[in-house]
């Protein structure tokens, strides 16, 4: 049978890596992948995780199955990050979260509960969206339908358009916000933005699913969360994707978490029923580690603590790094303003250039970054961004 296969073109971003690794330039940068990386262009694993890792190992917990959600420990300190420490939703129950493979796995899960178990049909999603997300919905059995989001004339939200697409979108459909730092643009909308699309939730009935992937990447972990925070105090049923690849650096633990908010202890009861079929069929219960190593570092304080400060540190280099990329960019004498540059959030950029330029900065210099004209911003160093700015002032010039 398998001769009768086409071949698959190459993902959009993994295959960006695999095609980097391949490339014999010792000079190559990659700003393709959203993976965070230090001055010194590794990796490194976060201290409050290794120190969490220690203390894991050291309890040597039977590896026996863990239930089908997962950890309830888990369950409740992912829900302490969503909702806030005081918040009656973390341990009421009207709220319940199943631990999951990353954030892809919590997607994957919710677009089949909300098909196979709610019935939905279709879900609207940002124009553009993470280039993963029209697959894994489909996937799931969904019709992906597109709202409009980025404006390319002014680098920023298309806020009235952005309604109106949502206009279609009612009852007994699923509407995916980026909870903060879009991707790919970095373009978050306002918080009073966030209420009118709290408001609009509540109005037309749909049902809202955050992707929450960088949670503290944007403007702090708390500060993040307060969109979620916006719909959970409108009484709005939500499911929420978490995932801990990007700030617990937990990238191929594939850690992650699917939190189903409800109106009452009887729906979440039922909905936590449904979630547990739906994820049985699917791969059965989660792996332990990477939870383990996230829930040591939520529940003990210092190291709470310690990864606060450790998030903040990252998200501080990032912007370190949008500056020198406009001021590099200006130095270099490119008419065109990048200065957007430093107002987006998270660890991508929308760069502004064409899938063509994106192709003669890989082919020309060696640079990798997604032909949407994504740029990992966090992939850049101090000492690779007179590189950069140099190659793209080459290309747009
Ligand atoms: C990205 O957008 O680069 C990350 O979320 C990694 C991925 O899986 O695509």
């Amino acid at each position: 049978m398998f001769e009768t296969l086409q071949l698959a073109p190459p993902d959009p971003i993994l295959g960006l890596t695999d095609a980097f690794k391949k490339d014999p330039n010792p000079n190559k940068i990659n700003l393709g992948v959203g993976v965070y990386q230090g001055e010194d262009g590794k990796t490194a694993t976060l201290a409050s995780v290794r120190k969490a890792e220690a203390l894991v190992l050291e309890q040597a917990a039977p590896k026996t199955y863990l239930p089908i959600e997962g950890s309830p420990d888990y369950g409740k300190n992912v829900r302490t990050l969503l909702f806030g420490a005081q918040d009656a939703r973390v341990s009421d129950g009207r709220a319940i979260t199943a631990q999951s493979p990353g954030g892809t796995g919590a997607l994957r899960v919710a677009a089949d509960f909300a098909r196979g178990k709610l019935g939905l049909k279709r879900i609207f999603v940002s124009d553009p969206t993470w280039a993963n997300h029209q697959q894994i919905f489909q996937a799931g059995g969904l019709e992906v339908v597109t709202y409009p989001y980025y404006d390319p004339a002014t680098k920023g939200l298309a806020f009235d358009k952005l309604l109106a697409g949502l206009a279609q979108a009612g009852k007994g459909d699923l509407v995916l916000l980026h909870a903060c730092c879009h991707n790919p643009s970095g373009v978050d909308p306002s918080r009073a933005q966030w209420e009118i699309l709290a408001e609009t939730a509540k109005e037309q009935g749909f049902l809202t699913l955050f992707d929450f992937a960088y949670q503290g990447f944007g403007d702090g972990i708390e500060a993040d969360a307060a969109p979620v925070r916006e719909f959970a105090a409108r009484d709005l049923e939500l499911i929420i994707s978490s995932s801990f690849s990007k700030n617990f650096g937990l990238y191929n633990e594939r850690v992650g978490a699917l939190t189903l908010l409800a109106n009452d202890l009887d729906a979440s009861n039922k909905a936590l029923s449904q979630l547990r079929v739906t994820v049985r069929s699917n791969y059965s219960n989660p792996s332990a580690y990477g939870a383990a190593v996230v829930n040591t570092v939520l529940a003990n304080p210092e190291l709470n603590a310690q990864w606060h400060n450790e998030v903040d540190a990252m998200r501080d280099r990032i912007a370190k790094m949008r500056k020198l990329l406009v001021q590099g960019l200006k130095a270099k004498g490119v008419k065109q303003d990048f200065s957007f540059i430093e107002h987006q959030k998270g660890m991508f950029s929308f760069a502004g250039i064409t899938p063509e330029q994106v192709d003669q900065l890989r082919e020309k210099h060696g640079i990798y970054a997604v032909r949407s004209g994504r740029i990992n911003v966090a992939g850049l160093r101090e000492s690779s961004i007179d590189r950069v700015t140099t190659a793209i002032a080459d290309v747009v010039r």
